[in-house]
């Protein structure tokens, strides 16, 4: 039987190279297929489009192992918490989560309690879910996803807790099994990890070195997708625009944006583009593409050249706002979002009004703002902050209300005109009224006959709202 605990290390998470890293090929052990047969799992998914993936990953293997999905966690026999590291808001929410599971063990002694995720991969969180809550039987961390299997047949065969969390580079690991969550739309990874070292952010940490896929084993799962009637890829990454550079050839994100496309799928997105390395190249591939959507997300975090340096950005406010305008330019009627940091350590006020400046020239279409949060390990975590927490707040609302005007002018646009929705399926709010995306990822609820999950209609926008847009289905 090998060690109960493999735990996370940070040093180990801060180192890197230079090598191409090792693509291994993922086959399901004899012994684990039909353990959970009867038996049911239920998954909570924290975090980014990388951690959906995942999830989805994860899925796969429970249903190859025997499992069947269930909606109801007091039903399941297996219960996976997906966790979130980015800030400590997430990771204060998982406690709670894990700590009401608690209950759940009491009515149901067998249930088995597995935490994945980036907190796993945090030294730690991973003591104090070890220390304080005894619940969780299994820790596994973003590296060795493929180990849940393994591991749910160790605590089951010998009730004791494991813990398995590599702090490597990480490797590419291909032929997981997956079930995906949705039949019309799918996240598609095209590289794992990060190099950038922003000097707040954990991810660097809890997902490895910047290492992306083979271009045919990408190719390969659009085209599969396209065959089962799929509509929609985002491809997803930390920074995609760094793709291929680790494998040392001469292919960039924008050669992939183009074969990408020549797959014919409806719909082409992307997941996190870095103002570094958005080349010509990318332009050319976007603006080439009809499958590629017009919409960009290109976070700024600040507007303050003295603030982007801190925070290790590899841009001046100048460099940002230039790239910015020639993407306006290029690429008209495209959407532009961001995300934006308030209260980074000792931000002036004058800082932050220059952030407010940037985005009164950049009027994004929307924005997701956070308030800085520490993470232990990272560079930021050990400068001086003496800025006070109801500053940072106020700050974030003066932002916010920002936001919110320009997402309301911008949606103006569309007034009365006839856009194309992606259809999600029926709101949560009202069974009567559908909801999709637009190609600029506008959403939109409408009403109509005949309309189905992955459909792609015409609807006529009659009400503009900030952030979503409302309309009926013309035929
Ligand atoms: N505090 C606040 N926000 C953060 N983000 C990343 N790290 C932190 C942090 N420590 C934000 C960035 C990033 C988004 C995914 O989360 O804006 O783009
Ligand atoms: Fe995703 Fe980052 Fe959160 Fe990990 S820490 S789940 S990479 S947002």
């Amino acid at each position: 039987m090998k060690k109960d605990y493999i735990l996370p290390s940070l040093n180990d998470a801060r180192r890197r190279n230079k090598e191409v890293s090792k693509n291994v090929s993922f086959i399901m052990d004899d012994s684990y297929k039909g353990l959970g047969e009867g038996k049911h799992y239920y998954i909570i998914t924290h975090g980014c489009q990388a951690n959906q993936r995942d999830s989805e990953t994860m899925a796969g293997l429970l249903d190859q192992m025997g499992y069947s999905m269930c909606d109801d966690e007091k039903k399941a026999d297996v219960i996976i918490v997906n966790t979130c590291a980015v800030r400590q808001g997430a990771e204060e929410k998982v406690l709670g989560e894990i700590g009401a599971l608690k209950r759940l063990k009491t009515l149901n002694p067998d249930l088995i309690i597995a935490l994945g995720g980036c907190m796993a991969q945090e030294e730690e969180s991973v003591r104090t879910i070890m220390e304080k809550y005894r619940q969780v039987d299994i820790i596994f961390g973003t590296h060795n996803i493929y180990s849940l299997p393994k591991l749910l047949y160790e605590v089951i065969t010998t009730r004791t807790r494991k813990i398995e969390v590599f702090s490597g580079m990480g490797e590419v690991v291909e032929s997981l099994p997956v079930t995906r969550f949705m039949s019309h739309k799918a996240w598609v990874n095209i590289m794992y990890g990060c190099d950038k070292f922003c000097s707040y952010c954990i991810v660097p940490y809890t997902r490895g070195k910047e290492r992306s896929r083979q271009k045919e084993d990408i190719i390969y799962e659009v085209e599969e997708l396209v065959k089962q009637g799929y509509k929609e890829v985002c491809l997803l990454g930390q920074n995609v625009n760094a793709y291929g550079k680790d494998l040392h050839i001469d292919y960039t994100f924008g050669d992939l944006l183009s074969d990408v496309a020549k797959t014919g799928i409806d719909r082409i997105r992307f997941m996190t583009s870095h103002p570094w390395d958005f080349d010509d190249t990318m332009i050319r591939s976007i603006k080439e593409n009809k499958n590629i959507m017009p919409y960009i997300h290109l976070p700024i975090q600040s507007g303050n050249t003295g603030i982007l340096k801190k925070m290790n950005r590899r841009y001046t406010r100048e460099e940002y706002l230039a790239l910015f305008d020639k993407l306006k330019e290029q690429l008209p009627g495209y959407s532009f979002t961001t995300d934006i940091i308030v209260g980074f350590p000792n931000e002036s006020d004058e800082a932050f009004e220059d952030t407010l400046s940037a985005y009164d020239h950049c009027q994004f279409d929307n924005a997701f703002t956070f308030i800085y949060s520490k993470r232990e390990g990272t560079p930021a975590a050990a400068m001086e902050d003496l800025i006070d927490r109801s500053v940072k707040e106020e700050r974030l609302q003066r932002l916010n209300e920002k936001v919110a005007y320009y997402a309301n002018k911008k949606n103006q646009r569309f007034k009365d005109s006839i856009v194309e929705v992606l259809v999600d399926g029926v709101s949560k709010r009202n069974s009567n009224v559908y909801s999709g995306y637009t190609p600029e990822n506008k959403l939109v609820n409408f009403t109509g006959e005949n309309i189905h999950t992955g459909d792609i209609v015409k609807v006529k926008i009659t009400e503009v709202m900030s952030f979503s847009l409302n309309g009926v289905k013309v035929d």
